[in-house]
């Protein structure tokens, strides 16, 4: 049968500063999505990480349904009213535009969908992350499908022996959508030499080689190219299928013990670590750390078993002390250098300022005389 997951997030206001939604949002925004949605949906799950809300649906409507897409619009637009009725911060941050108009990309919420032939067991992964941008996934992903260092399954699993394909998109580029496709493991070092760059080329989807399947979609938006100014960080979803013909659950789960450095972190203008949290985390030192909330759930005809919070296990206390101490290494060097985000990704215009008024009091020093023969 053919099933659309689809998750569409938004930051619609929090507690404290940009740290969590109230319970009185989440719970609004919860009620709302089953309420609404019980003509629509199939099955829907609602869950907060940091400060965004995210709606997990499943449908039978197909990708970009405008239906599915205002339903979240028009959810989200309530949960706003209540956020503004407590006087939250950033009550609507995400929502940028007036009104719905058919699709909500290029409006504000990041969106992640993919129409799927649902197999008998479906397990997927669905993953959250605040204070950073889709570019956080790209080291995940290349580790999971692409490198048999990590993935065993690419050694061993006769279906996952052919490679997989990488759909990686510029998201430099506001004219359009540019993406380019290129075959993991025969163009490597093509996938690599892209994926160096997050805060530019992102993995916006995976698919099996051998049978066709779409395993991966990410959300690419940058809200700083929908809005032309800094309106909060990106904080991107994603959905992962595992098992059978895609790597396994723990081959998914294993790249983030590395706590590897994304874009994010106070003003959204830091390299910090990224740790991986129990789902409804919310976010405190220094407006971070980044972090990624991983919900395992599997589906029978549409319909989602409750979620395995994959995160909570012991065995990630190891891992978020570890990113901790990352992250408190990297912020004793405070602004300078690789600390901070490179000028082209800085979210306040601030410096801008500051160095165009400095470049003004740069002098040409008036070259030394020759000393005389
Ligand atoms: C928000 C974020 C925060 C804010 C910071 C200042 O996602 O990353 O670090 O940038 O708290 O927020 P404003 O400018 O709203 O006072
Ligand atoms: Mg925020
Ligand atoms: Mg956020």
């Amino acid at each position: 049968m053919k099933i659309t997951l689809s998750v569409i997030k938004a930051d619609i206001g929090s507690i404290g500063g940009h740290l969590a939604p109230s319970d009185e949002l989440f719970h609004t925004v919860r009620r709302r999505m089953h309420a609404d949605g019980e003509p629509l949906v199939l099955d829907s799950y609602v869950g907060s990480t940091g400060d965004d809300i995210a709606l997990l649906m499943s449908h039978r409507r197909g990708e970009g349904d405008a239906a599915i897409h205002k339903l979240a619009w028009d959810i989200f637009v309530a949960g706003t009213a209540v956020a503004k009725q407590q006087g939250l911060y950033g009550a609507g941050q995400d929502l940028l535009r007036e009104s719905f108009s058919g699709n909500v990309r290029g409006m504000g919420p990041a969106v992640a969908e993919m129409e799927i032939e649902e197999r008998a067991s479906e397990p997927f992964l669905f993953f959250a992350a605040d204070k950073t941008d889709p570019g956080a996934f790209n080291l995940p992903l290349y580790l999971a499908f692409a490198d048999p260092m990590n993935t065993p399954g690419l050694l061993l699993a006769p279906k996952m022996a052919s490679g997989f394909r990488f759909v990686i998109m510029d998201v430099m580029r506001i004219d359009a959508d540019h993406v380019i496709e290129l075959n993991a493991p025969e163009e490597l070092y093509d996938i690599a030499a892209l994926l160096r760059d997050p805060e530019r080329y992102v993995v916006e989807s995976v698919w099996s080689r051998a049978t066709g399947e779409q395993a991966v979609a990410v959300a690419t938006s940058r809200l700083h190219n929908i809005a032309g100014k800094y309106t909060g960080k990106d904080d991107p979803v994603m959905l992962v299928r595992t098992q059978m013909n895609f790597p396994a659950t723990g081959e998914v789960l294993a790249p983030w013990a590395t706590g590897h450095f994304v874009g994010g972190g106070m003003r959204g203008s830091h390299q910090l670590p990224i740790m991986p949290v129990p789902l409804g985390t919310g976010t405190s030192w220094f407006d971070g750390p980044p972090l990624v909330t991983c919900a395992a759930f599997s589906m029978h005809d549409g319909r989602f078993t409750e979620p395995i919070d994959t995160f909570a296990h012991p065995f990630w206390n190891t891992v978020r002390e570890h990113v901790a101490n990352k992250a408190m290494e990297m912020r004793r060097q405070g602004f300078v250098g690789a600390a901070m985000l490179p000028m082209a990704e800085l979210e306040y215009t601030g410096i801008t300022e500051k160095l165009a008024i400095l470049e003004k009091r740069f002098v040409t020093r008036a070259p030394a005389a020759a000393p005389a023969a």
